[in-house]
């Protein structure tokens, strides 16, 4: 029978309740005739006037502080998981087991072990599990896999891939939850070089072993007078072996000077190759060695509706997609998953461990200066 509403609940009201939100306000009309109705019921933070400004202003029906006002609830099918990285794994097990289907925000969780509980309750619950690795599903990177997969750049001999940003370049940036790896898990490399990690998988193929150096740049920001201590890294240099024998590096920082959302990365097979970055995100750079020697060299292909995970948006070609439309590619995902039953549509919960477990093998590289296996 085909579903006629899904109602949501919000755990969190921070910084990504704006791009949630739209999302949910504006898919409807995306997907009509064939999305259901979306009911946006409740938005929960521990900060009451944050999630009471929260439900105001974005249109969620009410508001509350207590997560289980959303996981337990009876009038609630979706629970979509926004708070810091260490309070993922307890709302979304809870969520899970009271029979809710899960979008969770990225990186799954802030340990590999937490990540575990995640994925074992989503399978012990049968639920749609979604983790918002919005880039991936992004339609320049879904062209990339295609090319890939059609074998257009032949055998993957190397990804070299990076994040940049320069949002936490200033050292008079307060102290948050970000800087705190027993909330957070890890800086940079779990923050954004997540991201880039879980695309180089995609891409390429599950990460083998990998040696890495981080560097904190900073070791206080302030809060207090005499500052906090910072406990994470500011950047991450890793070298990567991935498990079909290809070799890769992958960076990331968040004070990156000048880089303001440098998600790039280039692949290089034995027949082609690939290069993209976000910040020029409607193009994909595509070399092909059948072009005639004379004229080759790397086609900039311009993003539009022709591609697949486009095509709800803009008709004509070239008009530009940005941000907010990846939140509502990945809600276009969950909905799939739950109305066609197919609780494993990706990105999900078992592909996001992976990628926990590549962050922690990091980490513990970094420390030992050996290779780690993942
Ligand atoms: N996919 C992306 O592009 C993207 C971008 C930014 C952040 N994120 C992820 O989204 C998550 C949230 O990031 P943010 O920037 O919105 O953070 P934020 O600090 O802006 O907001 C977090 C909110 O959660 C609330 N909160 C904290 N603990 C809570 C709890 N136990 N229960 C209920 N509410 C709680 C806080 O009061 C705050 O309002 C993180 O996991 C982050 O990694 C993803």
């Amino acid at each position: 029978m085909a579903i006629e509403a899904i109602r949501f609940g919000i755990i969190g009201s921070g910084y990504m309740l704006k791009a949630h939100s739209l999302a949910l306000r504006n898919i409807e009309g995306f997907l009509w005739p064939n999305a259901p109705r979306i009911q946006m019921m409740r938005v929960v933070d521990i900060n009451t006037r944050a999630a009471e400004e929260a439900a105001k202003r974005w249109g969620w029906r009410e508001w509350a502080t207590d997560p289980e006002a959303i996981t337990r609830a009876d009038d609630i099918d979706v629970v979509i998981i926004i708070t810091p990285n260490g309070a993922h794994a307890e709302a979304a097990v809870d969520a899970l087991k009271h029979g809710k289907h899960v979008l969770c925000e990225k990186p799954l969780a802030d340990t590999v072990k937490a990540a575990e509980r995640m994925v074992e309750a989503a399978a012990e619950a049968g639920k749609a599990n979604v983790v918002n690795f919005g880039y991936r599903t992004w339609p320049a990177i879904e062209l990339a896999k295609k090319l890939i997969a059609d074998g257009e750049i032949g055998d993957i001999v190397h990804f070299q891939g990076h994040y940049f940003q320069d949002y936490a370049r200033d050292p008079k940036m307060p102290f948050s939850w970000r800087f705190d790896r027993s909330v957070a898990g890890a800086g940079a490399f779990g923050d954004i070089g997540s991201h880039i990690m879980d695309i180089a998988v995609a891409l390429v193929g599950p990460v083998w072993r990998i040696s890495a150096k981080t560097r904190r740049i900073f070791a206080r920001r302030p809060v207090t007078e005499s500052g906090q201590i910072v406990t994470v890294d500011d950047m991450t240099c890793t070298l990567v072996e991935f498990a079909n024998g290809a070799v890769g590096s992958v960076h990331a920082s968040w004070a990156a000077t000048g880089h303001k959302c440098d998600l790039g990365f280039t692949v290089i097979g034995t027949k082609g190759s690939i290069k993209f970055t976000w910040e020029r995100s409607n193009e994909l750079h595509f070399f092909s060695d059948k072009d005639a020697a004379e004229i080759g060299g790397f086609r900039r292909i311009v993003i539009g509706g022709i591609h697949p995970e486009a095509a709800p948006f803009w008709f004509a070609q070239g008009q530009g997609l940005g941000y907010g439309e990846a939140f509502v590619i990945i809600l276009r995902r969950l909905i799939d998953a739950i109305t066609t039953g197919k609780p494993s549509t990706s990105p999900n919960f078992a592909e996001a461990l992976h990628v926990n477990r590549i962050v922690e093998a990091a980490l513990r590289a970094a420390e030992s200066g050996n290779w780690e296996n993942v």
